[in-house]
């Protein structure tokens, strides 16, 4: 199924020149990137993007650390490009992430995780219309 995901490229990614390593990944998959863009989140705008985690032990580290410096954000589409892009990101824990995926070769603790991807078609589409408007998603 045709379907469109949101990745992030996290501060610790930007700050250590990883984007065109996880992009190049991207684009060997023949995952297609349709809307890329690089932001900085305030505190607030990173709380509002990990709502869901709101509660959990670390919801005010993760949100500190979302914002503070730049991360890229980009609409990823593709056929099942959620499952295929979870696959090559890896587990949130890159100590139980899999040999060659971004997590385990690149991120350095649990938080610092270099990238973020949706974990559903509900999530994903939250996701996408939290980052882009209208005229940025452009099919
Ligand atoms: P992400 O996939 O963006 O979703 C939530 C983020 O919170 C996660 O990646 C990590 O960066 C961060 N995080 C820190 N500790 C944990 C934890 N114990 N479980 C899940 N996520 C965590």
């Amino acid at each position: 199924m045709r379907e469109k995901t949101l990745s992030i490229i996290k501060p610790d990614g930007v700050s250590r020149n990883l984007i065109g390593e996880v992009v190049k990944r991207l684009e060997s998959a023949g995952i297609e990137i349709a809307a890329m863009k690089m932001i900085w989140m305030t505190k607030e705008q990173a709380k509002g993007f990990y709502k869901v985690h709101e509660g959990k032990p670390f919801y005010e580290s993760v949100t500190d650390f979302m914002s503070s410096g730049p991360s890229v954000v980009m609409i990823l589409k593709g056929d099942d490009v959620i499952k295929r892009y979870r696959k090559i990101m890896g587990a949130t824990n890159y100590e139980e992430a899999e040999e060659g995926t971004i997590r385990r070769e690149f991120a350095t603790d649990i938080e610092k995780n270099v990238v973020h991807g949706s974990d559903s078609v509900e999530n994903a589409k939250f996701e996408i219309n939290y980052f882009f408007n209208s005229l940025e998603i452009l099919k």
